[in-house]
């Protein structure tokens, strides 16, 4: 019965398919809610369809169930599903979802949720000031078996947020905009369109009435609509294949705050080392090792600091993931060239990609011995094309997959006998390929590169294990398998068209499969279709090279960067922001889309192709990027095979422009260290919008070509080609140009910043905080940490100022002794306490105070004894000399 039905819903779908902005839905019945009980913490309802099925996109389903959990006081958690429970849900084993209960009812928390039973809707509001927050009034639920449709009311023109990954505004359009979620290969990253990452949460930001964030934890592909309907009122519609509406609400009511309740869902993110906020030098295009080594020369004798090596698929023989191409990257070379790195207390990273040539080759072969591959509905591994050719999918879902990719680190990451990196490189993780096999050159890719051509198809043949290593044992990795779910269920209803469902995203590569993995295969396992899970494939690929680094190296932190993400990706990853140009505007996108993954979506460690990725850089764009950069978390040049080489030596402008961009970030890297190390643990957004710290100033709420790096430094860059300003906007506060020092009282308007050389970059410090600086940059980050510190105090309107550093050994996971000091400067006192205790083995040298017109009378330490100090009446800045160690409480008074 079901099967038939199916059958001419999925016929009428097809009728329909590309037409449904003529909606029918409006004739959707909607449903009714009843059996509503409360308790002190949560809320259930049963919901049955109200009238007759409209069965638009698949079937209507019967009966659902609401279920609304009060989690904490600022998080609410509304779950509108399948009375059977067979709809898929996002696994808990891969977003693990917070429990319950926490909260201490729905009396106390700051969230209230109402409902109407008949049709059913329902409304999220601030509980204080009634402030309505979610309203789906205006329109019926429907729940079909390929369509979800939810709609909510907003206040008209709303500062919206988030809903990445894209490449629009930060503030998101709100007319005829269409988000779609569905992750590909997006060279060239265009606007308006869907990229690698798949994050459905926005922040509205209300001004005086606060800033909320709803998450839809949804996996399945979807297209969030941002519109007015014809009466002029403005709405946010969700779209959805499939799964069900799950849906967290975090009542803020700061920016910050929200980040903080997001973390607590999203998980916190990962904690990186010290090294890797270094420089990253990387291409595609490499002919071999010793271009590589002669980059790492040639940047040394430029004496532009470079921290890590990167190598990309090049290394590769016939691009073929876990192998080295013999002629041109022999293992032996490659480890030479690691050793001297280390030596000189550089790093080593290597792209690997998921897709395994099915050519004879050791991992394609003890991968196919242990049956981790995805699978056609035969039992056939599934074949697609992507770098080496034709390609087999691990299946991340299947139990022994990690324990087989954990083996395949151990041997080709080897540091006795392999490459010893520092950190990893996934790529093509959407999970994306070429064209579907067979499709008519494979080998194009590569021959049309002048490389050795890839493989030609061949038709694997289960074979024994050629090489397989005695110590290899699938059971071995019992430990990382993944939990299962509750007694299989929630894994998606039967008899759906998973290749072309009735309802159309708006997906820029076509047809859900397209350019990537077949949406009609079922992992292994718990038996998820990949229609469900392709946008989770990124993510789940990233948290098994975290474990694989840590099992590999146990003790120290792992970095792994990631091109396609998911909500949550962050606890176990950076992320660049892929395949972007070498023109102005990636350059200036490049912001927004690193503040809405690091401030929004709580991967922090972010950054974009510095000098760009496709086409040709020119000099005044690489030059202004160079500096740019240094102002991500992730800074690395990467570019493309067959571009203008780009490294940064290249122009000796572009080589200046580096040198002192470098040196300000090496002198501000322990700020970055100490904010990240916040962030991995509050949660609390390190790289910040304006309207982050200026929520009332709603001048400040479009802006995203400026951004604050922490809570103290404000960064300008140069826009356009060939310019020297910049109209800058400083909000109705006082600020401090970095280089003078001189102060800058901003009055909630724009400024000309003139007169910006090539090699410069406009920052300014804002008053109120306090900036643990090294004294002086270094050559790595090694010799960084030996330097003295220079304190600087910028005073706030108000004559205060707050401040903090985190020390710790940079690299362990687990840290034996950790130093956090605390700065605090007010009526003319500065007062630091430091604790427990980590041996820095360096102390503050200097102390200089910003925004004082004329000399304190003296400078005494808590001793009362006084100190020699200099009073720069110019600049206006006081320079204490002092050799203050870091331990226990200090204070010194300007008086
Ligand atoms: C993808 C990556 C790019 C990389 C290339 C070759 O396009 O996004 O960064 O250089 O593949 O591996």
């Amino acid at each position: 019965m079901f099967c038939s039905l199916f059958f001419v819903t999925s016929i009428l779908g097809a009728l329909l398919h590309g037409s449904h902005a003529a909606t029918p839905l409006q004739s959707c019945p909607g449903y009714k809610a009843s059996s509503v009980k409360y308790d002190e913490n949560s809320l259930t309802a049963d919901l049955s369809l109200a009238g007759e099925p409209c069965n638009t996109y698949g079937t209507d389903l019967g009966n659902l169930k609401l279920r609304v959990d009060y989690e904490t006081d600022s998080r609410l958690h509304v779950m509108i599903y399948d009375a059977n429970e067979e709809v898929y849900q996002v696994p808990n084993s891969i977003f693990p979802r917070p429990s319950a209960g926490q909260g201490s009812g729905a009396q106390n928390s700051k969230l209230k949720f109402d409902l109407k039973e008949d049709p059913f809707s329902f409304t999220v509001s601030r509980n204080d000031t009634g402030e309505v927050l979610f309203d789906t009034s205006s329109s019926n639920l429907v729940f079909q078996s390929q369509y979800l449709n939810l709609r909510t009311s907003l206040p008209k023109d709303p500062n919206l947020y988030g809903l990445g990954e894209h490449s629009d505004p930060l503030r998101l359009p709100t007319t005829n905009y269409t988000r779609t979620f569905w992750n590909r290969d997006a060279y060239g990253i265009p606007t308006g369109t869907n990229l690698y990452g798949d994050h459905p949460i926005y922040l509205d930001h209300r001004e005086k009435s606060g800033t909320h964030a709803v998450l839809l934890l949804n996996s399945n592909g979807m297209d969030i609509k941002i519109n007015k309907a014809s009466n002029g009122s403005q709405y946010l519609e969700y779209n959805i294949l499939g799964g069900v509406v799950d849906l967290y609400f975090f009542a803020g009511p700061t920016p910050k705050e929200v980040l903080k309740q997001y973390a607590l869902v999203a998980g916190f993110p990962a904690m990186v080392s010290y090294w890797t906020f270094g420089f990253h030098q990387c291409r595609y295009g490499y002919l071999d090792i010793y271009e590589v080594a002669e980059v790492v020369y040639n940047y040394s004798q430029a004496q532009i600091p470079l921290e890590t090596m990167w190598t990309d698929i090049d290394y590769m023989r016939a691009r073929i993931t876990f192998t080295t191409d013999p002629e041109r990257f022999p293992v032996s070379k490659i480890r030479e060239l690691v050793a001297y790195l280390h030596d000189h207390y550089q790093h080593y990273i290597m792209m690997v990609d998921p897709a395994m040539s099915v050519s004879d080759n050791g991992a394609f072969n003890r991968g196919q011995g242990a049956g981790i591959f995805m699978k056609n509905s035969n039992g056939s591994i599934y074949h697609g094309v992507v770098w080496p050719g034709v390609t087999a999918f691990p299946d991340w879902f299947n139990n022994d997959t990690q324990g087989w990719w954990n083996n395949e680190f151990n041997i080709f990451f080897s540091p006795d006998t392999g490459v010893d990196i520092d950190g990893l490189w996934i790529d093509m993780n959407e999970a994306s390929q070429f064209c579907p096999f067979p499709c008519s050159d494979p080998a194009g890719w590569a021959s049309a590169n002048n490389f050795p051509p890839a493989p030609s198809p061949v038709t694997p043949n289960p074979r024994p294990l050629p090489g397989f290593p005695p110590d290899f044992q699938p059971s071995a990795s019992a430990k990382f398998k993944r939990q299962a779910s509750v007694n299989g269920q929630k894994i998606g209803l039967p008899g759906r068209d998973l290749l072309n469902p009735p309802y159309t995203i708006n997906n820029a590569a076509g047809q859900l499969s397209n350019k990537a993995i077949d949406t009609n295969l079922i992992h292994a396992g718990d038996g998820y279709a990949e229609y469900d899970t392709h946008n989770l494939y990124g993510t789940m690929m990233s948290s098994s090279a975290r474990i694989a680094m840590l099992q590999r190296r146990p003790t120290v932190r792992p970095l792994v960067i990631t091109r396609s993400t998911f909500a949550g990706a962050g606890a176990h990853v950076g992320h660049w922001l892929g395949d972007n140009w070498s023109d102005w505007d990636h350059y200036r996108v490049s912001i927004p889309q690193m503040l809405a993954f690091a401030s929004i979506f709580q991967v922090p460690m972010v950054g974009s192709d510095v000098c760009g990725f496709g086409k040709d850089t020119t000099e005044n764009l690489c030059a202004r990027w160079a500096t740019l950069g240094a102002f991500y978390t992730f800074y690395r040049n990467h570019n493309e095979l067959g571009s203008t080489p780009q490294e940064f030596y290249r122009w000796p402008t572009v080589a200046e422009a580096a040198r002192k961009a470098i040196a300000i970030r090496y002198r501000l890297l322990d700020y970055i260290y100490t904010d990240f190390y916040r962030q991995s643990t509050t949660g609390e957004p390190f790289l910040q919008p304006l309207f982050y710290l200026y929520p009332q100033d709603n001048n400040t709420f479009p802006i995203d070509r400026q951004f604050f790096f922490g809570d103290a430094v404000l960064v300008s860059p140069v826009m356009d080609e060939g310019s020297t300003s910049v109209d800058a906007y400083f909000p109705d506060d006082i600020f401090y140009d970095w280089y003078t020092l001189a102060p800058v009282r901003g009055n909630g308007a724009n400024m000309t910043l003139s007169n910006i050389n090539i090699t410069n970059i406009p920052l300014h410090i804002r008053g109120g905080t306090i900036i643990p600086t090294r004294a002086s940059g270094a050559n790595t980050t090694t010799e960084l940490r030996k330097q003295n510190f220079n304190v600087i105090v910028a005073p706030g309107l108000d004559g205060t100022a707050v401040g903090s550093l985190y020390i710790d050994d940079g690299n362990s996971l687990e840290q034996s002794s950790t130093l956090e000091v605390d700065f605090k400067f007010e009526n003319g006192q500065l007062d630091m306490r430091c604790g427990p205790y980590f041996d820095a083995g360096v102390v503050i040298e200097t102390i200089t105070v910003l925004g004082q017109e004329t000399a304190p009378p003296g400078v005494k330490d808590g001793n009362n004894n006084s100190l020699d100090f200099q009073h720069d009446s110019s600049r206006k800045v006081v320079v204490v000399k002092v050799s203050i160690p870091f331990n226990g409480a200090t204070t010194l008074s300007f008086a």
